[in-house]
């Protein structure tokens, strides 16, 4: 079958690799009809994690038809249209109980390694390193789904890929993330980023009763997408200072929200701290670039919320714990238990309240998935999310 593989820093292949089988009996193979790019690929992508292997198939965000169940699979069933979430969780153990999927601690296959790097382990995910367990991804015409009881949204309605491939991911993150921001009814919220994750944090936002949304990025198609579809007001940080504008923005008091929409590889306009971190990051001393992070603490109204659902992968330096306690804030993050909450939007999504496919610029077949890898990182043609087509 044809598949996205990791070859190294900026080389994703297509190449053709063994289809996947059943191996215990609680898997599932499922024939993927699409499959999404995520902003966390890109970490991957530019070489960010040491744990990826030559070869190793890439993608966390599909869906598809389910072609063979393992024989103790029970809940779904051949021929079943079904969207994957990128956590890959057991559904018994403490963690996957407590309806906290993406810190099930079973499926991780390589949890010493997460163990000795993170103090403990976290849930297996799709195509995203031998840290989160090597799980082959699904960038791919068929995925092998452990767990398959577990994970896999049915979908019976007949709504196109286009509005529900994004519960495998980035709608439940943006929903998460907004969560995690602890928004109360008129309070004014700001988003770093205005990615696919920021486009679904800003959406969220006003689900939950935002009174104002201050979207903040560069790319001016996206700021555009923030302002006409997410009806936020925008800063763009290349052209003026984001926390003197976010201060004028509030009367001097601060956003009640933040949220770091952005993560590890956050660009600066040559303030200090972004110098500093090139220098560790290039030394090796530093394996993120915490900037976003360290301005929305600064940013944050004393007593409010960041939420980061932006990916850091290792160790970041500088970051104001001086404001952040001071100021008394509150933190929240996490990788998104995408179970706890994909029903309830499918839900929002079959009755018309949101459509997902706004953010889709670009569909193509996954041989060009490897030029798209570039496209999407660089921000050329407009590009904010990509779907792949599998089978065309
Ligand atoms: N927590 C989760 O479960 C989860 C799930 C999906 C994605 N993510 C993470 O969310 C983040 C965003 O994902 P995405 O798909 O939207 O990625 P993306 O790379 O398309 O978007 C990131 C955006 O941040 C902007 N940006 C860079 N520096 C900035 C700065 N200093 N200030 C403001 N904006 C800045 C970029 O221009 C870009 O538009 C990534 O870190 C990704 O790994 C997390
Ligand atoms: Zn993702
Ligand atoms: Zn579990």
């Amino acid at each position: 079958m044809k598949a996205l593989t990791w070859h190294g820093r900026s080389d994703v292949r297509c190449e053709n690799v063994p289809e996947p089988t059943i191996v215990d009996p609680t898997d599932a193979i499922v024939r993927i009809t699409s499959t999404a790019i995520c902003g966390s690929d890109l970490h991957l992508y530019d070489g960010f994690n040491p744990f990826m292997e030559a070869g190793d198939i890439l993608g966390h965000e599909p869906m598809g038809i389910v072609e063979e169940v393992g024989s103790a699979v029970k809940r779904i069933k051949k021929g079943d249209r079904v969207v994957i979430p990128f956590t890959i969780s057991c559904g018994a153990c403490w963690f996957c109980q407590a309806t906290l999927y993406s810190l099930c601690d079973t499926t991780n296959r390589n949890s010493e390694v997460a163990r000795k790097t993170m103090g403990h382990t976290t849930a297996g995910l799709f195509g995203y390193s031998h840290l989160t367990g090597g799980y082959a991804g699904g960038q791919a015409q068929y995925l092998r789904v452990p767990y398959a009881d577990v994970g896999p949204l049915v979908i019976d309605s007949d709504l196109p890929d286009e509005q529900v491939l994004f519960l495998s991911d980035i709608f439940p993150t943006g929903w998460m993330a907004a969560e995690n921001a602890e928004i109360a009814p008129g309070d004014t919220v700001a988003v770093w980023g205005c990615g696919p994750v920021g486009q679904f944090c800003i959406q969220s936002a006003w689900m939950m009763g935002a009174g104002r949304v201050i979207a903040i990025d560069n790319v001016p198609e996206r700021l555009a997408m923030a302002e006409k579809h997410g009806r936020a007001e925008t800063i763009n940080f290349k052209e003026v200072g984001v926390y003197d504008r976010l201060m004028e923005m509030t009367g001097g008091r601060g956003p009640d929200r933040c949220i770091d929409a952005v993560g590890a590889e956050a660009h600066s306009t040559g303030s200090l701290d972004a110098l500093y971190d090139k220098a560790k990051t290039m030394l090796m001393q530093e394996t993120d670039r915490p900037h976003v992070l360290r301005e929305a603490i600064m940013c944050c109204r004393p007593g409010g919320t960041i939420s980061v659902p932006g990916v850091y992968l290792g160790v970041g330096d500088k970051i104001p714990l001086g404001a952040f306690m001071n100021k008394g804030l509150t933190m929240k993050t996490g990788q998104t238990h995408v179970p706890r909450y994909h029903e309830q939007l499918l839900r929002r999504v079959e009755s018309g309240e949101i459509d997902p496919s706004f953010v889709i610029t670009h569909t193509v077949g996954i041989d060009q998935g490897p030029d798209m890898y570039k496209t999407f990182r660089d921000k050329e043609d407009g590009c904010i999310k990509v779907v792949l087509k599998p089978w065309d």
